[in-house]
């Protein structure tokens, strides 16, 4: 199988390609389609089968669940317990939207994308082409983000293309992300209002929104972790070393020495604080992002390309602001 790639254009309800992803979706097959986030893996989340489908495309651990993606905040009475008044107040403020919930689960939910956990993860996307793809499944969609299991988060078609290109019958086409790395999951499931992945939306925001301190997971915090932060995530191919912002010229140039030996590809760089810079005695490929949200925006597309090129190590320097970038970066750097 190859996928087609289709672009809906407006209006997005009554495009041929919208309407096909949603008979595809509706008879258990798989649709990868834009969000304000990342490219995400569609399928029916009410259809057992479909789910597992995702995972065996994506190769992803069988232990790691899906979040659930609706296109209307009535969906979520079918899929998670809604009594608590947190989910009103956080769905009314950041729906449709980069924040994922996570809440006590309705049953079949529980095995299927919760992979055997009591709760569920759900949000409802912004992007005109994912709520437009979800109406026309009429189903809520099950989509982890539309990358083979371990690689960074695909923020083009293309990127889905290279990974999933072969496994699954389409792929809609809505540009590049704005946002470019994945929302902010809040578990919502227990009194304390814990942030297991950072992302856009604050802690702080939310925490404003709740009344309630809401503080991060603690990484070895089995129980208030995520769990598929257990598995390698974001990894180029290339090793991914994180420099400290602002690093210096000659701490830049000695870094570049020490890899010499081991990239013999050469080496990317993606820089966050402008620099004249020397001649490299190496090969080296260098992005600039010079803001937090640029480098949100391309990391994942700059992380592929300087793969696609070859380079056996990435230099990335870190920013001062950027929790959500930050945690992707770390988590990038961790050889698995
Ligand atoms: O922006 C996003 O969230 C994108 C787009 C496509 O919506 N999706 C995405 O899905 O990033 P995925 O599967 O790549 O990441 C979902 C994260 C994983 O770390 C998973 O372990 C966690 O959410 N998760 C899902 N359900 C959970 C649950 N019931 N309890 C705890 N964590 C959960
Ligand atoms: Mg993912």
């Amino acid at each position: 199988m190859t996928a087609r790639i289709l672009t809906p254009t407006e209006p997005y309800d009554r495009h041929p390609a919208i309407i096909e992803g949603g008979e595809l979706l509706r008879v258990g097959e798989l649709v990868a389609f834009p969000t304000e986030t990342v490219y995400g893996l569609g399928a029916d989340a009410t259809n057992p089968a479909a789910v597992e489908k995702i995972y065996e495309a994506k190769q992803r651990p069988g232990d790691n669940p899906s979040i659930v993606h609706v296109g209307h905040n009535a969906d979520l009475l079918e899929i998670a317990v809604v009594e608590d008044s947190r989910i009103v107040a956080l769905f009314k403020r950041f729906w449709p939207g980069a924040l994922t919930m996570v809440l006590p689960a309705l049953e079949p939910y529980k095995s299927t994308v919760g992979r055997g956990l009591d709760t569920v993860a759900v949000r409802m996307p912004g992007h005109p082409i994912a709520l437009a793809l979800i109406h026309a499944a009429g189903v809520p969609l099950a989509a982890p983000s539309a990358n083979r299991s371990g690689r960074p988060s695909p923020t083009t078609a293309q990127h889905v293309f290279d990974d999933l290109g072969e496994v699954i019958p389409l792929i809609l086409d809505g540009g590049p992300c704005m946002v470019g790395i994945e929302s902010t999951v809040i578990d919502l499931s227990g009194e304390e209002a814990v942030i297991l992945r950072p992302g856009v939306i604050s802690a702080s925001e939310i925490s404003d929104v709740l009344g309630q301190p809401v503080r991060y997971a603690i990484p070895d915090d089995q129980k208030g972790h995520s769990p598929g932060t257990r598995h390698p995530h974001y990894q180029p191919r290339a090793r991914v070393v994180l420099l400290e912002r602002g690093i210096s010229q000659s701490a830049l140039a000695r870094e570049i020495e020490m890899h010499v030996t081991t990239a013999p590809g050469g080496i990317g760089a993606i820089l966050t604080s402008e620099r004249a810079l020397p001649a490299f005695p190496v090969p080296m490929t260098i992005r600039l992002a010079r803001h937090t949200d640029a480098l949100e925006r391309n990391l994942y597309a700059y992380l592929r390309e300087l793969d696609a090129l070859g380079v056996g190590v990435i230099l990335v320097e870190s920013v001062d602001e950027g929790e959500a970038v930050m945690d992707r970066l770390r988590r990038a750097a961790e050889r698995g």
